[in-house]
């Protein structure tokens, strides 16, 4: 079995965020997200199991993966590895088209699109629900990027029933996500570390209780293509996660008193944002483990949300990328040798 399976995978951006986690091994949420996939950004990986390797080879944006990288896509492979009863080692080969700092989760694309070439490759022929389950095993975001379109991760409450489904296609609604890219620098503290860390805000179960609310809203206001709803619940949702990274208690860092994703230039784009809307043009933020902004509006108003942003950017020295709701994960070629 010498086959080469390369599949595409966009990064997804969550509308309910995934923020905490009940089990932590399995990357079992605290609780259910909802997401669409951007289609700016995209990650394409090829893998070939080849008998003979001593060793998995992995290759990520031309260059060997560094250890604490190579290691994960390694735990990642002996979990397809144990799914299809092999023990050949791979050959990986995964290249970004987007900085990994953009504050767009590379995490997520990687390991959708390593599992379905992974698992393809190893003549698995697993259907979207085991798929996502696999996807989430490697990155729990990542399996939001396996489904077309708008996704919900229902959080379940274990392996088998933690998974992401589709909420709606792509084409569902012509929405784009500008995301404004201030800062480029890696940021000091990895997602991994804030989902440790969510339980010890003093705020963290308020959270947890009006997430079934707020899922509520988002999953209705996209089906019912109800913007202003969308938006508001969505701008709420995401200062919440960051309410609860801002009133974490690190424990390493003594000096540190929380978590800070955001920098000066992320609050000016909130307030400019808020702004925007009160001269009528709707257009609502959210934000990840970054300093980075998205901004979601409707495409009849993408170009004057861009003349608007390109004044804010030009000052703050920051660009952009416009992402359209994409297409799921997806293999793109397939060889035998
Ligand atoms: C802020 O999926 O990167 O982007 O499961 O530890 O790999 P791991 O975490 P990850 O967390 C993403 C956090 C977030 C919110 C979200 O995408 O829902």
């Amino acid at each position: 079995m010498h086959r080469k399976v390369t599949a595409l995978a966009h990064p997804n951006l969550a509308l309910v965020k995934y923020w905490g986690k009940a089990d932590e091994r399995l990357n079992i949420p605290a609780n259910s997200s909802i997401s669409v996939n951007l289609s700016a950004a995209t990650t394409l990986t090829s893998v070939a199991f080849a008998a003979g390797l001593a060793a998995d080879e992995v290759t990520i944006n031309g260059q060997d993966a560094d250890r604490a990288a190579h290691s994960r896509i390694v735990r990642h492979l002996d979990r397809v590895r144990a799914l299809a009863g092999i023990a050949t080692r791979a050959r990986v080969t995964s290249s970004n088209d987007f900085p990994a700092s953009a504050g767009i989760a590379s995490s997520a694309s990687a390991f959708a699109a390593l599992s379905l070439a992974a698992a393809r490759a190893a003549g698995l022929a697993l259907d979207p629900r085991a798929l996502s389950i696999l996807a989430r095993q490697g990155s729990g975001s990542a399996c939001r990027s396996i489904p077309d379109g708008f996704a919900e991760w229902v959080a379940g409450s274990d392996d088998a029933s933690s998974y992401a489904c589709q909420l709606a296609p792509a084409d569902h609604w012509d929405l784009r996500i500008t995301t404004a890219i201030i800062d480029v620098q890696p940021k000091e503290m990895p997602s991994s570390e804030g989902h440790r860390l969510a339980q010890t805000s003093p705020f963290y179960r308020a959270r947890l209780a009006e997430l079934p609310r707020t899922l509520e809203i988002v999953r209705r206001s996209l089906l019912d293509r109800d913007f202003r709803a969308l938006g508001l619940a969505v701008e709420r949702e995401a200062v919440s996660m960051h309410a609860i990274a801002m009133t974490a208690s690190p424990r390493q860092e003594e000096w540190l008193s929380g978590i800070y994703y955001w920098q000066p230039a992320t609050m000016r784009l909130i307030q400019a944002v808020q702004g925007w809307r009160r001269a009528g043009l709707p257009v609502y933020f959210t934000i990840d483990a970054g300093p980075n902004v998205h901004l979601l509006c409707e495409g009849a108003n993408q170009a004057a949300l861009e003349q608007a942003l390109a004044g804010e950017l030009a000052a703050l020295g920051g660009s952009f990328i416009v992402s359209r709701p994409a297409a799921g994960a997806r293999v793109i070629a397939e060889s035998r040798s």
